[in-house]
């Protein structure tokens, strides 16, 4: 099992991908301009995490996915930790992370990482994806922004 960056002649794990955003369009607005991270096992990537750096100190985690089959096995926590690992490297100062105001799972594993809510993105799900998103039968509406001091 290992971790590493997607070249650039490789393809983009969509699939993957689309698991923690809506829409191709959506992801495209970031993606080329992103580090794509896979996690591989047995030569299949499972995992997926891209990096943007959004100033001189910030970097985003703009997607973050594990395949359905390998999901609650710690993955997550091990794909989390390596942004941070990242983010040091890259001698930035603050990591943030978007996610949905109904996404109570996702919220929850940040929160427990030490992210804290700084701001929200009121009606972004609304406004920027052509259909209602639905997550534990609530539609999506804002986009809860969190970040963590490194
Ligand atoms: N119910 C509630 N909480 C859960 C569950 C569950 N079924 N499974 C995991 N968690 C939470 C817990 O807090 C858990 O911590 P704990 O084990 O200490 O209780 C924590 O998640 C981490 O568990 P992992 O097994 O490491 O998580 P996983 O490998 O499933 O990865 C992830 C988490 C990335 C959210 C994964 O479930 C996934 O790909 N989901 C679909 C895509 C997605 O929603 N991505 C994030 C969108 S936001 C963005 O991309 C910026």
């Amino acid at each position: 099992m290992s971790i590493r960056l997607l070249n650039n002649k490789e393809e983009i794990p969509y699939n993957l991908l689309l698991l923690a955003d809506e829409t191709i369009e959506a992801i495209d607005k970031y993606i080329s301009n992103s580090d794509i991270y896979v996690f591989e096992s047995n030569n299949q990537i499972i995992a997926v995490y891209a990096l943007l750096v959004l100033n001189d100190e910030t970097i985003e985690i703009k997607n973050i996915a594990v395949s359905k089959k390998h999901q609650g096995k710690g993955i997550g926590k091990l794909l989390l930790d390596d942004c941070i690992k990242k983010a040091i490297e890259k001698k930035c100062s603050l990591l943030t992370i978007g996610t949905g105001d109904a996404s109570f799972k996702q919220l929850n594993l940040y929160q427990k990482f030490g992210f804290e809510i700084f701001d929200i993105k009121h009606n972004f799900f609304v406004d920027n994806y052509p259909e209602a998103i639905f997550e534990n039968g609530i539609q999506l509406k804002d986009m809860i922004m969190l970040r963590l001091v490194l």
